[in-house]
């Protein structure tokens, strides 16, 4: 039994620490580890990956806290090491699949539209004709609409297509070829919020709202804290959504109209959950890592068995 479990990151930060205390707790020790410096090594009877400080023996899990932006080469080969590695019988939290689903906010889009799990509207396209048809034809009908990067997160690039202003352009670095557009949900003009639901394998641990100043009500763009439980519809939806992306643990914006309809923005597969931690009680970290730990047990025996 292999008590290092690699933390896939490159800024371990307030996050990473609290990790690293966890799995101290349970007796493990978190090495911090950049999907950068890992490998694909395919020569006769080597296992294939390379993970620096445990060449002699693949971990039993790895926990990914970040995967590096990076030319498209780059992250597809960063995402193939954690392919391979589940290929390889090790527990990768959360799974590479998992992660590619979510970090594209499309492929998100339309697995909560194929399992009817409420979201706004949405529109995914190369072509900017197509994109101002759109726009048009929703903006006649009197509803705005929102303009995201497919990869964005922390709410950079997020735009309300106000009359007035100028038509994106393709080469918009925030646009980058292609047209995200999604209905924009009104949660109140001047008394913006919404909510955030932290999921852990088919549990909502933990929810708050998040007020902002504008409204896009990312933390990272100021939004402030507040605790909520987490039950009831608000919670509910953030399972179905967790569910219908297949993941092991997640963040889930969700935002509240003006008639109360509940829809859900999107699934973070790599949540920040700093501004949680500050709301509620449970130690999420702990969480986290009990949930990761208990999966690595169960996988273990499970395979032992099938041996
Ligand atoms: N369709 C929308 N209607 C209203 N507000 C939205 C919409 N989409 C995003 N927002 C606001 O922008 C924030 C960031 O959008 P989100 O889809 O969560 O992307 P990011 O990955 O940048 O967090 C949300 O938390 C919400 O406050
Ligand atoms: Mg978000």
């Amino acid at each position: 039994m292999n008590r290092r479990i690699p933390v896939f990151t490159d800024d371990p930060g307030w996050h990473g620490k609290r990790l690293q205390q966890a799995f101290a707790a349970r007796g493990y020790e978190a090495v911090f580890i950049s999907l950068k410096d890992c490998q694909l090594n395919l020569q006769p009877n080597e296992v294939g990956i390379k993970i620096p400080g445990f060449e002699d023996r693949l971990p039993d899990g790895v926990f990914v806290r970040g995967v590096p932006g990076g030319t498209l080469q780059q992250v597809i080969v960063r995402l193939d090491i954690l392919h391979a590695l589940t290929m390889l019988g090790v527990r990768v939290y959360n799974d590479g699949r998992a992660i590619e689903r979510t970090v594209d906010k499309a492929m998100t889009s339309f697995l909560l539209h194929l399992n009817a799990v409420a979201t706004p509207s949405t529109w995914v396209c190369e072509s900017r004709e197509q994109a101002h048809d759109i726009i048009l034809r929703e903006t006649m009908a009197g509803r705005t609409l929102v303009i995201k990067p497919l990869f964005g997160s922390q709410g950079q690039g997020v735009r309300r297509l106000e009359h007035g202003i100028p038509f994106p352009v393709p080469m918009d670095e925030h646009v980058d070829g292609l047209y995200y557009l999604q209905g924009y949900v009104d949660s109140g003009e001047g008394v913006w919020h919404d909510h955030r639901v932290f999921v852990i394998n088919g549990r909502a641990v933990g929810a708050m709202v998040r007020h902002g100043s504008g409204w896009v009500n990312n933390v990272a763009l100021g939004g402030r804290c507040e605790f909520l439980p987490a039950s009831g519809e608000i919670a509910d939806l953030a399972l179905a959504a967790a569910c219908a992306v297949e993941i092991d643990y997640c963040g889930v914006d969700i935002i509240r109209d003006r008639q109360g309809r509940l829809y859900v923005l999107e699934v973070n597969s790599i949540p920040a959950w700093k501004g949680l931690q500050g709301v509620v009680d449970i130690d999420i970290a702990q969480a986290l890592v009990d949930d990761f730990l208990g999966k690595l047990g169960s996988e273990q025996s499970m395979r032992a068995v099938v041996l």
